[in-house]
Order: C-alpha cells, then sequence, then structure tokens
C-alpha cells in the first residue's frame, strides 16, 4: 500500500483536507471516534496517516502491536518534541492549540534515556515512598465527606459533584499543598487544558503554587511528595520539583476524573455488574479494568518524533514526522479483540497507561482512587440509579480525551455522616527509614485569582472539609 506523505502538497484535493487525509477534529469525529479509527484501519492498516488542527500532520497509531513498537523503542521514537520536523521548518504558529501540550518542557514526559531515568526515577521513588494505606484512608474520607453534601438531597449529578472532586481533594494531601488551594487548583487545572481565553494565567497560577510548595518543603520537610522528590537522590533543582509536582497534579487529574464517571457509569448501566451484587461476575476492580479496554481516560498521547527515517506497519515515516498513540483505537484492534463482547477477565494487556519507558508511574493511585472512591459511594448510597435513560448520557468527546458531560442520579435520601467520620491514624506518606515527621498542611501566600472569583459556596465546602479533615 502507497500513502501519500502527510504533508504533500500535491495531493490536496476539493473540500477534502490536503493529501485527501483524514482530519482528525470537527464535530463528526467528536460524535464518533471509534467510527473514524476503523475507517482509518481499513483503508491504512495500523498505521493511518492524518491532520490535526490546523491541518499539521501526524500519524495516528491504530495497532495494538504497533503501538506498542512505538512506545517501547524510545531510540526510534523520541519524546523530545524538539525534534519535530515542522517545527524546526517554522510550520508550527506559535497559537497552535495543541502547542501546550506538544511544545518541549524541563519534565520527565518530553526526556528520553538517561536523562529521563534521572527525572521519572525521582517521580517513581517518591511516588513509591506514599504510604499506600494512608492514601486510602485519605480517598474513604474524601468520598464520605463528598457523599455528605448530597445525601441529603436524593439526587445529584456524580460528574461535577464527585469525580471531578475527589482526586484533586486527594492529590493536593499527596503532595503537600494547602487544602484550600483545592478549588482553584481543580477550576485552573481545566481551565488550562481546555484552552480557553484564561488557560495561560491559570498555569501561571498553578506552576506558582507548585513553586512555592517545593522552596517550603525544601526547607521544612514532611512525608508528603514534594518533601519526598527534594529528598531523592536525582538531586532536583526547585524548580524541576515544581515542573514535576505540576505535571503530577495534570497527569492524575483529568484522567482519574474521567475513569471515576466512566466506572461509575458502567456500573450503574451495566448487567453484568448489577448481577454482581447479588452473587454474579463482575466486580468493581472487573468493571474499572473493563473501563481502562474500552473507554480509555486518555484515549490517545501526543506524541512521539521519529528520531530517523523509519518503516512502520508499511508506512514511510521520515526523520522528525509526529506520531500520535491511539490508545482507544489500540484497544479494540480486532487483532487483539476479534469479539469486542468477550470477557477480558483478569487480561490487563491494556494500552490505557501506555507502556514502555514511559508507562504511567500514577496507575495503582489511579486505581486506587477510582476504586475505593466508587466502592465508597456505593455503600453509602446502595440504591444509586441514574435519573435519566442511559441514552442521553453526553461525554464531551475530544480526540485526546474524553469526559462525560454530566451523571444525574437519585437515591434515597440519608443523613450525613458528618461528625462519626473517625480521625485520620496513619501519615499520608513515610519516607522508607520513617525518619521524616508526618506532612502537615501549611498555608501558602494567596496566589492571583484565576479566571472568575470562586463561589463564596465552595469556599465554605472547602473550609468545612479542610476542618473535618483536621479533626476540629
Ligand atoms: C486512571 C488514571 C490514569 C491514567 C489512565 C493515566 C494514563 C497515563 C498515560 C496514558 C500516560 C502517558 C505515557 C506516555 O507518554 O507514553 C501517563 C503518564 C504519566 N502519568 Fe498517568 N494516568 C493516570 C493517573 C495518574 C496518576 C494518579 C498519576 C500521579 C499520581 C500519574 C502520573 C503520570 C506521570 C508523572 C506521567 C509521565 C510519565 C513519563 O513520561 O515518564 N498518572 N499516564
Amino acid at each position: 500500500m502507497t500513502t501519500p506523505p502527510p504533508e504533500c502538497p500535491a495531493h490536496s484535493s476539493g473540500g477534502a483536507a490536503p493529501g485527501g487525509l483524514t482530519r482528525l477534529y470537527g464535530p463528526e469525529v467528536d460524535a464518533d471516534p471509534e467510527g473514524l479509527y476503523e475507517k482509518l484501519r481499513a483503508e491504512y492498516g495500523p498505521v493511518a496517516p492524518v491532520l490535526l488542527l490546523g491541518e499539521q500532520p501526524a500519524w495516528l497509531v491504530v495497532g495494538h502491536n504497533e503501538n506498542l513498537e512505538v512506545l517501547r523503542n524510545p531510540s526510534r521514537f523520541s519524546r523530545d518534541s524538539r525534534i519535530w520536523n515542522q517545527l524546526k521548518d517554522g510550520k508550527v504558529p506559535m497559537d497552535w492549540p495543541l502547542l501546550p501540550v506538544v511544545a518541549w518542557q524541563p519534565v520527565c514526559v518530553f526526556a528520553d534515556g538517561v536523562e529521563h531515568d534521572r527525572l521519572r526515577g525521582a517521580v517513581t521513588n517518591s511516588l513509591g515512598r506514599l504510604n499506600r494505606r494512608g492514601i486510602r484512608q485519605y480517598i474513604t474520607r474524601f468520598a464520605n465527606q463528598l457523599v455528605d453534601e448530597i445525601c441529603q438531597s436524593g439526587r445529584a449529578d456524580l460528574v461535577s459533584q464527585f469525580a471531578e472532586q475527589l482526586p484533586m481533594l486527594v492529590m493536593t494531601q499527596l503532595l503537600g499543598m494547602p487544602e484550600e488551594e483545592g478549588p482553584r487548583l481543580v477550576k485552573a487545572l481545566r481551565d488550562m487544558l481546555m484552552g480557553t481565553e484564561t488557560a495561560i494565567a491559570s498555569n501561571e497560577y498553578v506552576m506558582r503554587l507548585c513553586t512555592q510548595l517545593a522552596v517550603r518543603k525544601r526547607a521544612d520537610p514532611g512525608g508528603d511528595l514534594a518533601s519526598l522528590l527534594g529528598r531523592d537522590d536525582a538531586g532536583l533543582t526547585d524548580e524541576e520539583i515544581a515542573e514535576h509536582l505540576r505535571l503530577v497534579l495534570v497527569a492524575a487529574n483529568e484522567t482519574t476524573v474521567n475513569l471515576i464517571a466512566s466506572g461509575l457509569k458502567m456500573v450503574l448501566t451495566d448487567p453484568r455488574f448489577r448481577a454482581h451484587l447479588n452473587g454474579g461476575q463482575m466486580t468493581l476492580p472487573d468493571a474499572l479494568e473493563q473501563v481502562l479496554w474500552d473507554e480509555p481516560p486518555m484515549a490517545a498521547v501526543l506524541g512521539r518524533w521519529a528520531t530517523g527515517d523509519t518503516v512502520l506497519a508499511g508506512q514511510q515515516i521520515k526523520a522528525g514526522d509526529m506520531l500520535m498513540l491511539g490508545l482507544a483505537a489500540g484497544n479494540v484492534d480486532p487483532r487483539v479483540r476479534p469479539d469486542l463482547n468477550a470477557s477480558l477477565y483478569g487480561n490487563r494487556s491494556h494500552l490505557a497507561f501506555s507502556s514502555g519507558p514511559h508507562e504511567c508511574p500514577g496507575q495503582d493511585i489511579g486505581r486506587a482512587i477510582a476504586d475505593t472512591g466508587i466502592d465508597t459511594l456505593l455503600m453509602r448510597l446502595p440504591d444509586l440509579h441514574l435519573a435519566v435513560e442511559e441514552g442521553e448520557l453526553r461525554s464531551r468527546a475530544a480526540f485526546l480525551s474524553r469526559h462525560m458531560v454530566d451523571l444525574p442520579v437519585k437515591f434515597s435520601p440519608r443523613k450525613p455522616m458528618g461528625e462519626q467520620l473517625p480521625t485520620p491514624r496513619t501519615p499520608q506518606a513515610q519516607p522508607p527509614a520513617a525518619e521524616m515527621p508526618p506532612a502537615q498542611p501549611e498555608p501558602i501566600a494567596a496566589a492571583a485569582p484565576v479566571g472568575a472569583p470562586v463561589p463564596r459556596q465552595r469556599r465554605s465546602r472547602w473550609s468545612a472539609l479542610t476542618s473535618w479533615f483536621r479533626g476540629r
């Protein structure tokens, strides 16, 4: 099969995209990304030439094996976006909407080889030193607190009132951030990722907060991620710590929000899970694994860049070409899943957490937040059910991730647990030699507001949480 190179102007055709290539954006793609994978797979095989926003060319990898081939061969497919040929040729405008995702930054995501080992090693070591039992306690307690806020009304939107809140409540604790910053942080992170007019200001706010935290914890360490990064043998500078704190926040938030929302949708709608409650087969971890196969929270990763001319699944990839890893597309590759309805019990070979040297180092924490969070919710509200027809549930699909718009539910009103909630007994994090004191929440100088002011109601809810958390 011969395919025109993505940038070939000779293949421009009428109303079609330049080169007759498929545009990976627009309402049709958003409405049915899965349909597009199959169209591309049928037309080009496991690797398809596509056009991203602004008609930027890329190769979309839709094959499962080919995704693994790219991810596991960093010497052929680098993470360093500075080698992108379009960028070197000056063909990427500064206001290209995907530039924030692709532009090189001094973090492990954009590094290869020895430098990646150094930066990533610090992140994995530090995440590994966080106290697992302590993390689960935090998740349970914050999930209970969120349930307390909705349980008396008998109805709720589980996307905005649960899934979008829980990961950041937990992550701010793990990082060592003051709880008071949580609501603005959630808002700022969403703002950044949605590329709104205030995205740059939001990014600056998040970065300022992470820098303040890195400096403060260097001087007065605790058992949190910021302190552990500062103490790691990799010898990270304050700037590197701040950059990686920001990275962890960004990497953990949207992905875990999506896993919780899709997981909740599944347990509320899939008869196999409902049957489990009556002695059937599908447990909550099984349901989450099924979601990681069918609706991976990060549908695609942008990207990798070819270090030299190479051939991938018969396609001639030029040095500096950009590749986009189609994780969702690879997960439904008919060569690994000939029957999409067949049981996947115990099979974790999906691409949801990527693979190779950049494979997600926070997957256990992401899984724990979703699993423990949903479990707590179901324990508290066992008769939870959808308030709308399943067909009415809406997702804001984008090629990089799919985000549920809302998940309206009903349940029997109940009293909040409030004071009955036990106070925390273990510190959130512990270094290996237990030589560090437990992390203490500390105030950080108030940062500039992001976008609109935080609504009074959310601020007071957060204060209540903080007081509760501190046992006051
Ligand atoms: C269910 C939730 C999550 C999913 C589906 C997910 C998925 C991913 C994926 C697909 C990548 C890209 C790897 C690549 O470029 O090949 C990634 C990277 C990363 N994730 Fe996660 N993630 C999740 C949760 C988390 C959490 C909770 C944390 C932190 C506690 C985290 C930290 C990171 C970091 C630091 C990277 C960059 C690693 C590197 O480039 O070496 N993730 N994740």
